[in-house]
Order: C-alpha cells, then sequence, then structure tokens
C-alpha cells in the first residue's frame, strides 16, 4: 500500500494557474537508440533478430529501429524546436555503440559529434544533461556477457574515463545508467529485452552489477569533471534515472495482495535507491532470488534523485502465476495507449516518496503515449501531472526541474514505432515534425513561468 500524504483534487488543476519557483528548470528527456537513427552495432539492433522460445520476435511488431526519427542528423532543426519550446534543460544518452563501435576501438569524430550538440545547447541557452548508458550497449560487450559478469564492468568504466574528459567543460549533470531495474527486470526476467531472458537469480545478479557499474561511474565523473560548466560553482552532479512504479493491493482487504503492494514498493523502488545510500543491497523475492551483500563502493553515490515514472499498478495475488501476481489498472482512470494507467496522484505520491531520501530531485522522465490528434489525453495528463508536480513542491519535495519524456516521437523498444510519446509528432517517412497540443500546452506553462518569473 503506497503511503499517501494526501489526496489531490485534480479539478483545481489549471495550466494557467500553475506556479513554479524561480529556479525551476523545463525540459525534454531522450535516448540515443530511440531517436537517432542508424545504430546498427548495439545489442537492440541484435534484438531484431531474437525470437523467443514462444515464437514471438523481439521487437514485437517485428519492425526494425532503421533511421528512427533521424536526430543524428537533424539535431540543429530539432534544437530550434527545443529554443521554440522555451526549454532549459535537454537530456539524452551517447551511444557506446557509435563512440567504441568495436573493443578499445574508439571513433574520435562520433564523440566530437556530441561535443558539438552540447555546445550548441550551450550557445542556445540550454544545459545539456548526459545519460552514459539508456539500455543500448555495443555488440561486442554483449557478446561478451554484458553486465551479466562483474568483470566486465570495467569496460563501461573504460568508456567513462574516455567520453567524460571530452565533455566536461560543457556538461554538469550526469546520468551514469538509466532504469537499472527496467533493464534487468525486463532483459532478464521478463524476457522483454535483449538478451531476452527469463532467469530471476540471473535478473538479480545483473541488477547488482549494474548498480555497482554507475558507482564506479559516479567516482570516476568526479574525478575527471572538476570543470563548472554553467557557473553555479557545482562541477559535476552525477545520478542514475531510478524507474519509480508504485503498486497499491488490487483489494485493499485482501492480506495476500497488502503483502506484495508493500514487498514490491519496497523491492523495485526504495531498496535499490537505498542501496546508493548505505552501500547495503538486498534484492529478495521469496521463491525467486535473495542477494544481499555490502558494498561499500555503491554507498553515497546519489548526488540527486533522477526520477522517472509514468503509472501506479494495482496487484494481485495468483498463486498460478510465475511469479505469483498479476497486474491491474483501476478502471476508473484512463490508460494511455500501452494500457498505462493514468493518475497523476501516483506522480505525486512518487515525488514525496523520493523526497523522503532528503536529496534534490530531477524529474529525469515523465510522459505518455497518445496517438490520437488531437492529443487531448496528452493535454489532461500535462495539466494534470505538472499539477501533482507543483503541489509537491508546495509540500516539501525539493523538485529542481521537470523533463518531459520525450521531445518526439520514438522507436519504443520491444513496441517498435506505435506508441507516441513525442511533444512533436514525428512523421517517419517524411521526418517532418508537428507541434502536438499536448506540447502546445508545455509551451504555454513554460512561457507563462518565465513571464512570472519578471
Ligand atoms: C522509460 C524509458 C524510456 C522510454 C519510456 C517510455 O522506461 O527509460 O526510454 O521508453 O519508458
Amino acid at each position: 500500500m503506497i503511503k499517501r500524504r494526501r489526496i489531490l483534487d485534480f479539478k483545481q488543476a489549471n495550466p494557467a494557474s500553475l506556479t513554479f519557483p524561480a529556479e525551476f528548470a523545463f525540459g525534454a528527456a531522450s535516448a540515443a537508440h530511440q531517436i537517432e537513427g542508424g545504430n546498427s552495432n548495439n545489442n537492440w539492433t541484435s534484438f531484431e533478430q531474437f525470437v523467443r522460445p514462444d515464437g514471438t520476435p523481439g521487437i514485437r511488431t517485428g519492425e526494425s529501429c532503421g533511421m528512427a526519427a533521424d536526430h543524428w542528423n537533424r539535431f540543429p532543426s530539432d534544437l530550434l524546436l527545443m529554443q521554440e519550446m522555451g526549454l532549459d534543460v535537454y537530456r539524452f544518452s551517447l551511444e557506446w555503440s557509435r563512440i567504441e563501435p568495436q573493443e578499445e576501438h574508439f571513433d574520435e569524430s562520433a564523440i566530437l559529434h556530441y561535443r558539438e550538440w552540447c555546445k550548441n545547447l550551450r550557445d542556445a541557452g540550454l544545459k545539456p544533461m548526459i545519460t552514459l548508458h539508456h539500455f543500448s550497449e555495443p555488440i561486442w560487450f554483449s557478446n561478451k556477457g554484458g553486465f551479466e559478469k562483474k568483470e566486465n564492468i570495467a569496460y563501461f568504466e573504460r568508456f567513462v574515463r574516455f567520453v567524460v574528459p571530452v565533455l566536461s567543460d560543457l556538461v554538469d549533470f550526469w546520468i551514469t545508467v538509466n532504469e537499472p531495474e527496467v533493464f534487468s527486470v525486463m532483459g532478464w526476467m521478463l524476457g522483454e529485452f535483449p538478451p531476452g531472458k527469463t532467469d530471476p537469480a540471473i535478473m538479480a545478479e545483473v541488477m547488482e552489477n549494474v548498480l555497482l557499474a554507475h558507482a564506479r561511474a559516479y567516482h570516476l565523473i568526479h574525478e575527471l569533471d572538476k570543470l563548472d560548466a554553467d557557473g553555479d560553482g557545482i562541477p559535476c552532479q552525477v545520478s542514475i534515472a531510478k524507474n519509480v512504479l508504485l503498486f497499491d493491493p488490487k483489494s485493499k482487504w485482501n492480506p495476500a495482495d497488502r503483502y506484495l503492494s508493500k514487498m514490491m514498493n519496497r523491492l523495485y523502488n526504495t531498496a535499490i535507491l537505498e542501496s546508493l545510500q548505505t552501500g547495503v543491497f538486498h534484492l529478495s523475492m521469496p521463491g525467486q532470488f535473495d542477494r544481499k551483500s555490502h558494498v561499500p563502493e555503491l554507498a553515497k553515490t546519489l548526488d540527486f534523485i533522477g526520477l522517472n515514472h509514468y503509472t501506479r499498478s494495482l496487484i494481485k495475488f495468483n498463486p498460478m502465476k510465475q511469479p505469483p501476481f498479476s497486474l491491474h489498472t483501476d478502471p476508473r482512470f484512463p490508460v494511455n495507449d500501452m494500457g498505462w494507467e493514468l493518475w497523476a496522484q501516483s506522480f505525486y505520491d512518487a515525488l514525496m516518496m523520493v523526497s523522503e531520501l532528503n536529496l534534490p530531485i530531477w524529474v529525469t522522465e515523465n510522459g505518455i503515449c497518445d496517438a490520437e490528434t488531437p492529443d487531448l489525453r496528452r493535454v489532461t495528463f500535462l495539466t494534470e501531472s505538472l499539477y501533482a508536480l507543483q503541489e509537491a513542491i508546495r509540500d516539501g519535495a525539493d523538485v529542481k526541474g521537470y523533463l518531459h519524456w520525450s521531445l518526439m516521437d520514438n522507436f519504443e523498444w520491444a513496441h517498435g514505432f506505435g506508441p507516441r510519446f513525442g511533444l512533436y509528432r514525428v512523421n517517419y517517412q517524411t521526418q517532418e515534425r508537428r507541434l502536438t497540443e499536448g506540447g502546445r500546452l508545455y509551451k504555454t506553462v513554460i512561457e507563462n513561468k518565465k513571464c512570472s518569473k519578471r
């Protein structure tokens, strides 16, 4: 059961009256493989050829990522879109397989290409926030077992050593790993992401290794980035982007559902964040896995909380399933195009939950897939989510910025191009970008905030 500080009244949510602190930043987030195009040397391109034991293809729709939104070539015009929207921050990831296409063979031109983006962003008045690992990694690294093997973390460290000094004068915000829990659960427990495995014990091992990779990168970045790009006196701030998925019992009268929701909130949400504060890693699901270790390197490796939040789930005990539960939505609320429940209360709850860790918070992702035209669910979603954000800040959450997922439509991993998360709609035939109604609303909120600052 989620600990709820209060229940919000969304009838009060009005985009025209939203207010945010003067220094609050608005932005958008993306990931290399999902928009750049032309990435044919990573685990996700291999996954396009993968077939699960039940005969389904790795990418459920059978699509290939191909040119995606061609962001690699269209960055200058995409930057104009960011400026038009009034963004302060752009979060994007570096594609490791471009920068180190073969083991120990670094492509200088690829990292300089990203350096150019960072320079262009700065010149346009935006701050870059860089993700070093956002689900994609070079084929050579996966072939060695990727993060299944602890010794492979050294390859990630070498990559970090190569890229950080090239960007340190332009970048102050670093996300080491995007959603370690989604990456490991989807890849090694549910078989939805590469390498398509379904072994809970290996999943727990991968999770521990990925957190260790984060910790090593955290220490390295602090060693390598001594340059303060934005003049605030702090050369770098480092975190992970943590997907917080909240669980409530399907029936609050059922003790098994209540137990499961409590266990999952701990396992999926707080245990992971706390391990990066205390150094104690303890991941346990009865009958599935139980890993406990004390890794001093993990301790105190969050300078802020990077929060990715999309939805809440209702959990129901189901002994016929493995693991023994099923996930549901509440029929009183609408869902997005992927069936995720839309109730912005959960965003408020997630913010209040992570604020208990007493660190500054950056919302590193929050968004909705809505393919309809006009995208009215996106308009309501944004209105209510930004209201939830305002209320969380009023109730004491130290939120520094909100980065919407995503600037433009993109390749949604195993779901292909169907889900439309963009503030800009992409026509993949012509590569034309069109502002959505949700995008218009976001732009207005940012404009209002900037006006009230003056
Ligand atoms: C998050 C991922 C991001 C995107 C959104 C919809 O879990 O970090 O890449 O796919 O979901």
